[in-house]
Parts: structure tokens; C-alpha cells; sequence
């Protein structure tokens, strides 16, 4: 058998343009690597929730454990029920996903064709960009201006060609947010043809995230995301959803893997939804964390940028150099050289133990006192 012809020569171009995502080194990987204890790595690069699960989810998915062998209901019924009692929305205006990752990959292989161009901020969370060039179209990227979404000028970057804009709220790196009435005015503003994608991964950290249901019910294009990644603390079942039009939603559904999220994170999810205690507790330690970094921050005149999110952006300088001294002293933070910002780390918050020793490796490795 010849071997005249590869695998590159027969992969679609856009595959080759594909850029790699860089993920947060889990523990075990850094432990390994530098022969260190992995119960005493603390790992603070992939905005995580430090408390971990709540004791009700932990109970809720051993239950579920022994019916393993069924496939799970692809339609997500009782959750889907569960967050129309919550919100108000018809049990059809959901989508769910693997993460809400593959929301936004729902959205492109429902909504963005080749040459398609697609708004989003230049700093913005990397996924954007990653399934706007998955499809085949254009990413038209806005700089930030002071490290927060430039709505007038992705407003000023749409075209007729645009399909879809992406907007967080927060932004992830830089956890900046734009006001309410910003948010509003800009999606009142968009044309017709453009379909506004909110991402909500950190709304529940927010004291009174906006509410795009209004304009939602009144026709506008928009599809809102949100996960249990963040202060649900589900982040390895892998589940977040959208919410939209019910004609939305269906047309999603369409392309959507039958069995796209699995039994276990479907019990964990509905679980989590019901202990709102934990999610109060993370967001208060997640109050406490942010004001120590900031304190440390601030106090010692390392450039920062407030943060609305569960991590925070710090300017520290040589981010490759630190963040390796970090990883050998056991602390995962993620430098942002893959996003442009190569003189700044994104450190997630801890609990308070974890966020005392950050500072002190960080005081170590930048030799401050
Ligand atoms: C802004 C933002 N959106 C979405 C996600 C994706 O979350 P998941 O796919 O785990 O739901 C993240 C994860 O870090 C994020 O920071």
C-alpha cells in the first residue's frame, strides 16, 4: 500500500487553520512533571469553584450511579422543567449541551456558514473564535478598550455579512463587564439579521446579572448561555444550556448529538440547582477571595483589573518565567500569552487557604516581601 497521500492532505482546510486550545494543567500532570506531592498542588488557572461539589450533588449522582446502563434522556426533561419553573421560560426555549461550550458550537452548526463574519471582542473568551473558524467564517475581532467590550465599536463591526456576536457578561480573561443599560441598548441595536450571543458563564456571581428575557419575548435575536461549570461546580460532568426563542431552540436541536449530555450530569445539574445554599457560599467565598487578591494587589502596586468574574487578571511581567517557578512550587496558575497578554496571569480564586499560599509563592517567585 503506497503512502503518497496523508491524513493532512485529505483534512478540510479549516481544520488546518484551527488553532490548538490551551487548557488549564490539571494537578496530576504539574505533580508528575516536577516530582511534587499532587495532595499539596493547588491548581488556580481554570476558574474552577474551590469548594467543590455540594454534599446533596455528590448524593444525588451516587444514586444515579447503578442506572448507568440506560442512555439518558436526551431531551433533559426534568431539568428542562426544573429551569422553566426557575426562570419563567417555556421548558422548550432550552438547548443543553456538553458544557456550554457546545452551546456555542450548536450555534455554529446551526447559524454560521462559510465566509460568515462573526463580531466578538479581541480579548474575549477564546471559544468565540475557535468555532467561528470551526465553521469556516471570519472572526471580526474589536479591541477591548480598558480591558472591557467596546459595544460601539462591535456595533461599528457589523455588517451585512455578520451572523452572530458574541458577548460575555462577564468577560473571561479580564472579568470586565459592561453596565445593564449598555448591554440592552446594544442588543436593541443590533440589525435584524444578527443573532446576539450572551454568555452568562459567570451571571450567578453577579448581584443583578442583566436580563435579556424581555427583549427575548419581544422578537430579538438572541440566544443566552450558561453553565454548571462555574459556581454549580460541575465542571468535570461537562453541562450548560442556552435559552432562547422556542423556534431557536428547536432549530438547535436539530443538530444536536441525540445524547449530547449524559444521565450523571443531568442528575448532578438538577441537584445543584436545588441546593442554592452552596451556590450562595461560593459566591461569598468568592467575595472574600476576590478583595484579599485585590488587597495584595493593590497593596504591593501590582496592576490589576477588577474583576466581576471568579478570577482575577494581574499584570506580574514575565508570565512564562513566573508561571513556571509557580508550577514547581505547586501552584497552577494560566499565563495569557495564547490571548495577547503575555505580561499577564489570570489566577482563579481559592479558598482562603489556597489564596494565602498563592501570595506567598507569589511573593517568592517576584521576590517581594
Ligand atoms: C466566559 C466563559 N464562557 C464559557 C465557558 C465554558 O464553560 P463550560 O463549557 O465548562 O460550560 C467558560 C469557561 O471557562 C468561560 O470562561
Amino acid at each position: 500500500m503506497g503512502t503518497s497521500i496523508s491524513y493532512t492532505d485529505l483534512v478540510k482546510p479549516s481544520v488546518l487553520n484551527q488553532p490548538v486550545y490551551e487548557p488549564g494543567k490539571p494537578i496530576e500532570v504539574v505533580a508528575r512533571e516536577f516530582g511534587i506531592d499532587p495532595e499539596t498542588t493547588i491548581k488556580l488557572a481554570s476558574n474552577e469553584n474551590p469548594l467543590g461539589v455540594s454534599p446533596k450533588v455528590l448524593e444525588a449522582v451516587k444514586s444515579f450511579l447503578n442506572q448507568s446502563h440506560f442512555y439518558p434522556d436526551g431531551g433533559c426533561y426534568l431539568l428542562r422543567q426544573k429551569l422553566a419553573g426557575l426562570t419563567g421560560l417555556t421548558p422548550g426555549q432550552f438547548i443543553f449541551g456538553n458544557g456550554s461550550n457546545e452551546i456555542f458550537e450548536l450555534v455554529g452548526h446551526a447559524f454560521i456558514s462559510e465566509g460568515d463574519e462573526v463580531v466578538m471582542g479581541e480579548q474575549a473568551f477564546i471559544v468565540y473564535k475557535l468555532v467561528t473558524l470551526l465553521f469556516d467564517a471570519k472572526p471580526m475581532e474589536v479591541p477591548l478598550v480598558d480591558f472591557t467590550h467596546d459595544l460601539g465599536g462591535m456595533l461599528a463591526a457589523v455588517s451585512e455579512r455578520t451572523k452572530v456576536v458574541f458577548l460575555p457578561c462577564p468577560n473571561n480573561p479580564t472579568g470586565t463587564l459592561n453596565s445593564n443599560e449598555q448591554v440592552l441598548e446594544f442588543a436593541e441595536a443590533l440589525p435584524e439579521h444578527v443573532i446576539l450571543v450572551l454568555d452568562e458563564a459567570y451571571a450567578e456571581y453577579q448581584q443583578e446579572p442583566v436580563d435579556l428575557r424581555p427583549l427575548m419575548a419581544d422578537g430579538r435575536k438572541i440566544i443566552c448561555s450558561r453553565t454548571f461549570s462555574k459556581i454549580y461546580s460541575l465542571a468535570g460532568f461537562r453541562i450548560g444550556y442556552g435559552y432562547c426563542s422556542e423556534e431557536c431552540a428547536s432549530l438547535m436541536n436539530r443538530v444536536r448529538e441525540p445524547f449530547n449530555v449524559n444521565s450523571i450530569a443531568q442528575a448532578a445539574a438538577l441537584a445543584a440547582l436545588n441546593d442554592q445554599d452552596w451556590v450562595d457560599k461560593s459566591r461569598e467565598l468568592n467575595e472574600q477571595g476576590l478583595k484579599m487578591l485585590s488587597d495584595f494587589f493593590h497593596a504591593k502596586g501590582i496592576p490589576f483589573v477588577p474583576s466581576r468574574g471568579n478570577f482575577i487578571l494581574a499584570e506580574l511581567g514575565d508570565c512564562a518565567r513566573i508561571f513556571n517557578e509557580m508550577e514547581q512550587e505547586g501552584v497552577i496558575v494560566r499565563p495569557m500569552g495564547p490571548y495577547g497578554l503575555p505580561e499577564y496571569m489570570r489566577i482563579s480564586i481559592g479558598t482562603g487557604i489556597q489564596n494565602q499560599r498563592l501570595i506567598e509563592t507569589l511573593q517568592k517567585v517576584l521576590d517581594i516581601s
